[in-house]
């Protein structure tokens, strides 16, 4: 298979040990990029970092892995100076940590709604300041050049399809939005770019429930009318050509990787 050309790139990819972060770590590596593959600290996570960073040393790339709290502004610039010490530089930040803590919003927590907040929003304001710190660090390219520095932001689907027991996860991920969208704005002029991925519903362990039985995945497939479920790899392919240079003209956009989620399938012959 043909990958995009991210050799010479360093990337910092967020939530990096499972999931969709897992499926963008290997996908940058294979395109050439050296990958800090950052989880939050703990013994599970930290395990499954190292058989991320593992997996890419198998197949001839280079990463290292790098636990931190990305909700912590000291955990961030740990984070953030992983990648200059281990290989000297930053060329790209995928925010893609996230979680989810659902309620009905009636029992839902103080705790519950900033856990999710801190994480998907803050965490993601924290790491895009130290990456913009660290492009800005860089001498300016010439005007006709590639991009100093990318940043791309993992949305969701639901930073526009609202979301019933999930209004912290929601009102995140439409955070996540505007916080991209300004930010691209405001860095363009110091050739930054800024985009976002938005998947839809992609099999990995944050959303096991709605696929992994037969009734879950059947209800499942009536908001896709592409007929299948994501893959961590769709997403992460999409990653890997916004980060290239192929997409050099591309700021602040929004792709969305959902098999037609967005397209509000319910309305096909009705309404
Ligand atoms: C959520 C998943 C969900 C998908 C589609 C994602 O942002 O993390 O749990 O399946 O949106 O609803």
């Amino acid at each position: 298979m043909r990958h995009a050309d991210l050799s010479g790139q360093v990337a910092i990819v967020t939530g990096a040990t499972s999931g969709i972060g897992r499926g963008i770590a290997l996908e940058l590596a294979a395109a050439g990029a050296r990958v800090v593959v950052n989880g939050r600290p703990g013994e599970a996570s930290e395990r499954r970092g190292a058989e991320v960073v593992q997996a890419i040393a198998d197949a001839g790339g280079q990463a290292v892995a790098a636990p931190a709290d990305i909700s912590r502004e000291d955990d961030v610039e740990r984070l953030f100076r992983v990648a200059t010490d281990r290989f000297q530089g930053l060329d790209l930040l995928v925010n893609n940590a996230g979680i989810e803590q659902p309620a009905a919003i009636q029992d839902m927590t103080l705790d519950q709604w900033r856990g999710v907040i801190d994480v998907n929003l803050t965490g993601q304001f924290l790491c895009a300041r130290a990456a913009t710190r660290a492009f800005l660090a860089r001498p300016a390219p010439a005007p006709d050049g590639p991009a100093r520095g990318n940043i791309i932001f993992i949305s969701s689907v639901h930073e526009v399809i609202p979301w019933a027991f999930q209004a912290n996860y929601a009102a995140s991920k439409g955070g996540v939005s505007m916080l991209m969208r300004s930010l691209a704005q405001e860095l363009a002029p110091m050739k930054i770019r800024v985009n976002a991925v938005a998947p839809g519903a992609i099999r990995t362990p944050i959303n096991a429930p709605a696929w992994n039985t037969p009734e879950s995945m059947a209800s499942l497939l009536a908001l896709i009318p592409y007929g299948r479920i994501g893959e961590p790899r769709d997403v992460a392919r999409a990653v890997a050509w916004l980060a290239s240079n192929d997409a050099d003209y591309v700021t602040g956009a929004t792709l969305f990787i959902d098999g037609g989620m967005t397209l509000y399938p319910g309305f096909r012959g009705a309404g």
